[in-house]
């Protein structure tokens, strides 16, 4: 039986919630004490995930290049995050993508509830991940769309409003989907592999790839309640393009949260659970969740770039050792992603659950 043709509870819009100017948040949006953003955060002012210049890429001068690889493969390695700057996306691209979807946000309930989403694929407008009844709530609306394969492209379920969003979006997507070919073959070259093995090992060309738009509203007691409760994310690779002006992402670093200060112009890169399970953990994908503020919301644009959903994705073999053995099951990224979308995110219980028994 699929249990995921609808939500189990009317939905609930938060920015709805949000703008009718309630001082407290309703009990369902409240986190266990635990699970508040204030356990565990203490203030790094001066931490940062690592920013990482990309001009010298593919410079000719080897010594540039290679330092640059190890600047990568250390970030990927410590944090399983970082952020890139010359990366080679327009800057006025990234700056109308950030636009186009404030205005989506701010266009009026009726028009985005055209969008409303279901469990079944989750595309369009959305405010809640996973179809437990009962489950707490985290603060925040989004909206769903796929970019690949182009079979899944179906840009009439984009916003048709602003007028430009479509164009956008699609200019993004292949864009972003270039520059993740790229981070994929420095990944792989990281790990001793050929440069197209890791590539190769999500499908080739036929990878998925989608678009969550995350808006997080003001929130009259941000400090009891979460934007996005902790997670790691299912897929393969992660490009985040931040709020200019809004902190709100955190990334588990050992036992503390540390909060992402975005650099100008860049992207936030963070490793998914596929890329664990290939790597046969040497690269972990890492933990982070969002906190909001009462004074300003946020708007993130998360962009996945993910194996052909029916690859079995299993540890490469030439990372698996006598010393090393294979530490995951194979599965395919469908299978695997059934699990988030009935549970929501439920931090690293997912990747940590198909260890292998071996
Ligand atoms: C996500 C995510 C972080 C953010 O969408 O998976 O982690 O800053 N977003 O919105
Ligand atoms: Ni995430």
């Amino acid at each position: 039986m699929n249990c995921l043709q609808s939500w189990p509870e009317p939905v609930v819009r938060v920015q709805s919630l949000s703008e009718s100017g309630l001082t407290s948040i309703p009990e369902r949006y409240i986190k266990p004490t635990v699970h508040r953003p204030s356990v565990n955060t203490e203030f790094h002012p001066h931490v940062n995930i690592p920013v990482i210049d990309l001009q010298n890429i593919f410079s000719n001068d080897q010594t540039l290049r290679d330092d640059t690889l190890s600047r990568i493969s250390r970030a990927c390695r410590e944090w399983g995050f970082f952020q890139i700057v010359n990366h080679g996306v327009s800057h006025e691209l990234m700056k109308n993508m950030r636009e186009v979807w404030r205005e989506f946000f701010k266009l009026p309930l009726e028009t985005k509830q055209e969008y409303a989403n279901s469990p079944d694929t989750y595309e369009g407008y959305g405010s809640r991940l996973g179809v437990e009844k009962g489950a707490k709530l985290d603060w925040s609306d989004y909206f769903f769309l796929n970019y690949m394969p182009l079979t899944l492209r179906n840009p009439s379920k984009w916003p048709a409003l602003p007028t430009s969003c479509r164009e956008l979006v699609a200019e993004y997507g292949n864009e972003v989907v270039k520059l993740c070919g790229i981070l994929m073959k420095v990944l792989s070259v990281n790990l001793g592999l050929g440069e197209d093995q890791l590539q190769n090992a999500f499908g080739g060309e036929e990878i998925g790839a989608c678009l969550r738009v995350n808006f997080y509203p003001k929130c009259p007691q941000p400090d009891l309640t979460l934007g996005l409760s902790p997670h790691s994310d299912p897929g393969g690779m992660t490009l985040l393009l931040p709020d200019e002006n809004v902190a709100g992402l955190q990334v588990r670093k050992g036992d503390n949260w540390i909060t992402v200060k975005p650099a100008p112009n860049a992207f936030i890169v963070n490793i998914g659970d596929q890329i664990q399970v290939l790597s046969n953990a040497i690269y972990k994908s890492v933990e982070h969740r969002v906190i909001v503020n009462s004074g300003q919301e946020r708007v993130s644009l998360a962009f996945f770039y993910n194996p052909k959903s029916d690859k079995l994705i299993q540890p490469m073999k030439e990372l698996v050792t006598k010393n090393r053995p294979a530490l995951y099951e194979a599965m395919t990224y469908d299978e695997y992603r059934l699990y988030i979308r009935r549970k929501g995110p439920c931090g690293k219980a997912q990747v940590d659950s198909l260890k292998s028994s071996r």
